[in-house]
């Protein structure tokens, strides 16, 4: 059966102005990471994006090499957004990204413009798409001069082929250099997409005064800690599960008995206020004014459906706040960070 979606889709999403731009995105985003690609029936995928969209989830997030294998994430996606979702194309905010591995050989990832303009082309091929809303250098590349990584970014943005320009996982200080590098191209550095979670707060140390001087967009990425903030690895890891999936980035080695410890202090607290771990999570994220949406991802709808009721207690009061903020202690998870040390 074709597709409607839902008369009342933007009845119950709150949306939150990026930057200073004039888009507004939802407080929740999906994004594509794991569980939509390869061989997974379109059929399961349809029915978290439908499900997604009629939310008032508006926003989509993907990169080239999403899968496994890479780039079938996209091509997956394609197939709905050329079919049953093209005619609310005007309705959605569709981001890609290129700069970590997608092909073999000296261009196949990166910060160059070869690598970029490539892969840029490869995703919209892949999606069938004419352009992307947001289109984003996914890291900081030590050994590309910006101004090159940013020649790619500027002839993406002039010739249309990505409305907004993004990036992800820079530092402060090269966050305030892409934006001087882009502004001097006339381009408004758009949204930055920053990993951060309860046990994960390094834009806390200085990114977030600079995405609020800037001006730009916040979009935290993996606010569940790629499911360490659920309670299901407070007894074993279960099958079904990122940490039992060898293809994951989220290794055993991560779900230490000290980061358990912490998840089982705040899976009280958030019990405490009447929420499920998950749900506080996304919250506490959406608590920081700075942060516009909160990219999450999921295995299935349910897990969909219990997060986007973390819509329904967004507000802390300042004694939860404060003690939740004494047992968000650093989880030593953050596996970007390599990105954000220049
Ligand atoms: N820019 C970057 O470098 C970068 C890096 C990473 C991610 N991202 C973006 O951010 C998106 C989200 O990242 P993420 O998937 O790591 O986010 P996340 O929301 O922190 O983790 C998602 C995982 O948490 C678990 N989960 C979700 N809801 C749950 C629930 N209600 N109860 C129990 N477990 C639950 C699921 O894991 P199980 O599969 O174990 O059930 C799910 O796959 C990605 O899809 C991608 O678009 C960007």
């Amino acid at each position: 059966m074709k597709y409607q979606a839902n008369n009342k889709r933007y009845s119950e999403m709150t949306y939150r102005t990026c930057g200073d731009s004039g888009v507004k995105l939802p407080l929740i985003s999906l994004g594509l990471w794991h569980n939509f690609g390869g061989d997974v029936p379109i059929s399961k995928i349809k029915k978290i994006l439908f499900y997604a969209f009629d939310k008032g989830i508006t926003h989509f997030d993907f990169a080239n090499n999403y899968g496994p294998p890479y780039g079938s994430t996209e091509s997956n996606f394609g197939k709905i957004i050329s079919k049953d979702l093209k005619k609310y194309r005007d309705e959605l905010i569709i981001s890609s990204k290129a700069g970590y591995d997608m092909w073999d050989g000296p261009y196949g990832e990166w910060g160059s413009k070869k690598h970029i303009i490539a892969s840029c082309d490869q995703s919209l091929k892949r999606m069938k798409l004419d352009y992307l809303d947001i289109f984003y250098s996914h890291r900081f590349d030590p050994n590309t001069p910006l101004e090159e990584t940013v020649d790619a970014l500027e002839s993406i943005y002039k010739s249309g082929k990505a409305l907004y320009i993004g990036i992800s996982s820079y530092s402060s200080k090269k966050t305030n250099e892409i934006y001087k590098i882009l502004k001097s191209r006339n381009i408004k550095l758009f949204i930055h997409q920053p990993s951060y979670s309860l046990i994960n707060r390094w834009i806390e140390k200085d990114l977030t005064k600079t995405i609020k001087k800037l001006k730009i967009g916040c979009i935290a990425f993996s606010p569940l800690a790629q499911g360490m903030l659920s309670d299901k690895y407070l007894h074993r890891i279960p099958n079904n599960s990122r940490a039992s999936d060898k293809t994951s980035y989220l290794d055993k080695s991560l779900i230490t008995k000290k980061n358990i410890k912490i998840v089982l202090e705040l899976n009280r607290l958030a019990k405490k206020r009447g929420q499920s771990l998950s749900q506080m999570a996304i919250s506490w994220v959406l608590s920081n004014k700075l942060v516009t949406s909160a990219l999450i991802g999921v295995r299935s709808l349910n897990q969909l459906k219990e997060n986007l009721d973390s819509l329904n207690k967004l507000k802390f009061t300042v004694s939860e706040m404060k003690t939740i903020n004494i047992a968000a202690k650093e989880g030593n998870i953050n596996i970007w960070k390599q990105s954000s040390s220049y």
